[in-house]
């Protein structure tokens, strides 16, 4: 087992493309670092300069504190389990697994007793004898992770490995492979653009954009503070709804004005934000995570100034909640590059709001939206930074 290190990594391709810029990170021993970004934004070619695959522009690559720019793949100590996990069609599952052990000619009594391990923590004990053929996509899977486990590598190398997988078995198998980390406790560097894989899989999530590291911090802390406004938009589905506010009056009295909208910002939200009362008066970026919002109707309390009048067009119902759209008449906050995103697109100046199963809203009505206004976000409205 290994610390892996990446410093100042950068990669330019021919043609002057920096797929990678710079990049400095620490995974711990033992960690479980997800690498996450749109498409092209260079979480492979990251993973390729760490397996030695591709060669590395500028910048170290250490592990276990040694650099190893210079070794080859193989004398890396790493293990890989990509997308496309060729197995050997005309081997067993069993014959699959210990293909490296059998070349690097382990005795065959040691050979039988680790795949046997290996098969238990993958739970493919009563597969051994098939052909990959006859197994399932998640079987298959769990042969790939099986070849990576026997070699007990130091660090494990994934990109993604789950997207040839239907939306069930992907759903399980991304829970299987981080309990599977957890048992067996291999660094590892897990790159996916699914922003719920890494949510839910990492003990730290690194978020990339054009190359550039954005933020690297535990999942909570990604989620509740995500450090500008690409991160707030790329991390939560729906996605952050976004707009351009002005906060007026002062700490213990403050509002935000939203469009034509006015919400009282309590005292308690400067006190964790010491650059935010700075902001008074200007334009600033505000940011409503969906869940903050809710149907006014359902929360009798909720003080009257911190709510929103909405139109609602549109009332998507999942049965466990309601995802409805409403307008707001403030400028929307365009984040960059928010059209390769894998999200809905929304029109422009739409709000969503996630309501509880028990509202009655459709579209066509006029309603209240009750605002969580001590949960809102804060953006410098010129470099999008976190307030
Ligand atoms: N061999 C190559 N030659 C030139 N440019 C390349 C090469 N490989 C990748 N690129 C470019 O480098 C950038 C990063 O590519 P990379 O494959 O690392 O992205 P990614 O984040 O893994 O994307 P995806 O989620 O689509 O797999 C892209 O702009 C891509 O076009
Ligand atoms: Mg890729």
């Amino acid at each position: 087992m290994a610390n892996v290190t990446l410093k100042n990594l950068t990669k330019t391709y021919p043609g002057q493309v920096t797929a990678v810029d710079n990049l400095s990170l620490e995974i711990a021993d033992g960690e479980f670092l997800v690498l996450v970004g749109p498409s092209g934004c260079g979480k492979s070619t990251a993973l390729k300069m760490i397996a030695g695959l591709e060669p590395i522009t500028a910048g170290e690559v250490l592990i276990a504190d040694e650099v190893v720019n210079e070794y080859a793949s193989r004398d890396r100590d790493i293990a890989m389990v990509f997308q496309s996990y060729a197995l050997y069609p005309h081997m067993s599952v069993f014959d699959n697994i210990a293909f490296s052990l059998q070349i690097a000619k382990v005795p065959k009594a040691e050979i039988t007793r680790r795949v046997g391990e290996v098969a238990r923590i993958l739970q493919l004990e009563d597969y051994l004898r098939r052909k990959p053929g006859n197994l399932s996509g998640g079987q298959r899977q769990r042969v790939a992770m099986g070849r990576a486990i026997i070699r007990q590598p130091s660090v494990f190398l994934m990109d993604e490995p789950l997207s040839n997988l239907d939306a069930k078995l992907r759903v399980q198998m991304r829970s299987e492979i981080a309990q599977i980390q957890r048992r067996v406790k291999v660094t590892t560097i897990y790159v996916t653009h699914d922003q719920v894989e890494a949510m839910t899989m990492g003990d730290r999530v690194a978020l990339m954009k054009d190359g550039v590291l954005q933020q690297v911090d535990t999942p909570d802390n990604i989620y509740n503070r995500p450090a500008n406004t690409f991160v707030a938009s790329f991390i939560g589905s729906p996605s952050m709804n976004l707009y351009r506010a002005r906060l007026e009056g002062e700490v213990a009295s403050c509002t935000l004005v939203l469009g034509g909208n006015r919400l009282a910002i309590p005292a308690s939200v400067f006190a964790d934000r010491a650059e935010l009362a700075a902001k008074i008066g200007a334009d600033i970026i505000v940011g409503l995570r969906p869940e903050d919002l809710e149907d006014a109707a359902l929360l009798p309390t909720h003080p009257a100034d911190q709510r929103l009048a909405a139109h609602v067009i549109l009332n998507e119902s999942l049965g466990s909640d309601h995802m409805v759209h409403f307008p707001i008449d403030a400028p929307l906050a365009k984040v960059s590059d928010q059209d390769s995103l894998d999200e809905i697109v929304v029109a422009e100046g739409v709000c969503i709001g996630r309501f509880g199963a028990r509202s009655l809203v459709k579209a066509g009505q006029s309603i209240e939206v009750a605002v969580a206004c001590d949960r809102l976000h804060f953006f410098d409205a010129a470099t999008g930074l976190a307030i």
